[in-house]
């Protein structure tokens, strides 16, 4: 039920400190050990390489994943879409392991790698929003992301929850190796659901940055470099799936490659800065396209910041960030399709589940 809200993506949206607070709860024992089977941690110590697959969202939450499991676990990982890795799959390492990520557990992209990889002997590993459907019963291995139902279309709470727990893998992948982590990473996801609390107190501003920006444009672009530029990736599809402004993602640096030629006067360019070895690196980037008249609209975290950025969200763990910098994306997404008459929960030519390929 969506109760007092006009949206179950609102709702959704606003659920997310709660799903990552659920998260926390879910996989620790009464003792604050995690939770985890140790076929899970036998399987991350036994690889030589990580392959996630997934589409869409998930993909999105996959890229991020990499980020969390190479640099927290020291483990190799390929993040692959799904339905390029079925007809174009890559030379496999000699102890590949793989994680299909998905909110549904059902899109059949995904299902046909984890057919395949099946018979070429391979474990997998599902981290499901849906424990019994046809990934998580096809894998050797399931995590659950205890997100609850997610009715809108476009996929909210399902993403954070995706990255927490691919956080929390990564921390025991990397204790199962006997890699200390020079934080609490429990204690950091604390620190980020709060953060994500604020910011759902923060509506009216996110509300009139989407009127400043993105009420008649036409197109619109995010950049960020590293994971920052994962969770542009994020915000042009939320962006374009509910509001059907062309919106792309793109990597600061590659911008200038090609694409700097569609900057206009008033181009709105959504500019993630949360990671401070790019912050000079992605405040160029952004330097670039305002001297060809683009509109810019800098995201920052705080310590990061500038004056003239236009919103800075609570400071967090560098490496999960995305789970805080995502979320003024979902809402300016939200105010941009509502102002401009979108079927918010039911975006055009989307199904919630998409089971063909
Ligand atoms: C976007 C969205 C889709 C899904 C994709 C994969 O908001 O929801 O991109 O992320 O179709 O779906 P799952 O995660 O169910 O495999």
């Amino acid at each position: 039920e969506k109760g007092t809200y006009a949206h179950y993506m609102l709702k959704e949206i606003d659920e997310q400190p709660f799903v990552i607070r659920n998260i926390v709860q879910k996989y620790q024992d009464e003792n604050h050990n995690i939770v985890l089977d140790n076929d899970i941690r036998q399987a991350m110590l036994n690889t030589d390489r990580v392959y996630i697959i997934a589409c869409g969202t998930s993909y999105h939450a996959g890229l991020v994943g990499k980020q969390l499991i190479e640099n927290l676990a020291n483990i190799p990982v390929e993040t692959h879409i799904a339905s390029e890795f079925m007809y174009n799959m890559p030379l496999l390492s000699e102890k590949p392991l793989f994680i299909f990520i998905s909110q549904s557990g059902e899109t059949a992209d995904s299902r046909g790698v984890l057919v395949n990889i099946k018979e070429l002997g391979h474990k997998a590993l599902t981290i499901t929003n849906v424990p019994g459907s046809t990934l998580s019963r096809e894998a050797d291995y399931t995590l659950h992301t205890y997100a609850g139902p997610e009715i809108a279309v476009a996929s909210t709470k399902a993403y954070t929850a995706q990255m927490a727990v691919l956080a929390i893998l990564a921390g025991e992948a990397a204790k199962a190796k006997g890699i200390a982590l020079d934080f609490d990473l429990i204690k950091e996801l604390s620190i980020v659901a709060n953060a994500m609390e604020t910011l759902c107190d923060r509506k009216e501003e996110l509300e009139q940055i989407a009127k400043d920006f993105l009420a008649t444009t036409r197109n619109a672009f995010f950049i960020g470099r590293g994971i920052d530029f994962y969770v542009g990736l994020e915000g042009a599809l939320k962006l374009k799936e509910i509001s059907y402004i062309q919106a792309e993602g793109f990597a600061g640096g590659e911008l200038k490659h090609g694409t700097i030629a569609l900057i206009e006067k008033g181009t709105p360019v959504i500019a993630l800065a949360t990671q401070k070895h790019v912050n000079l690196s992605i405040r160029g980037n952004v330097k670039e396209v305002v001297a060809r008249g683009a509109n810019p609209c800098i995201i920052s975290m705080d310590g990061l910041n500038d004056e003239s950025d236009a919103f800075v969200v609570p400071a967090v763990h560098e490496i999960l960030s995305p789970l805080v910098s995502v979320l003024p994306l979902q809402l300016i997404s939200y105010y941009a399709a509502l102002h401009r008459d979108c079927d918010v929960d039911k975006p055009r030519n989307l199904a919630k589940s998409v089971t063909v390929e």
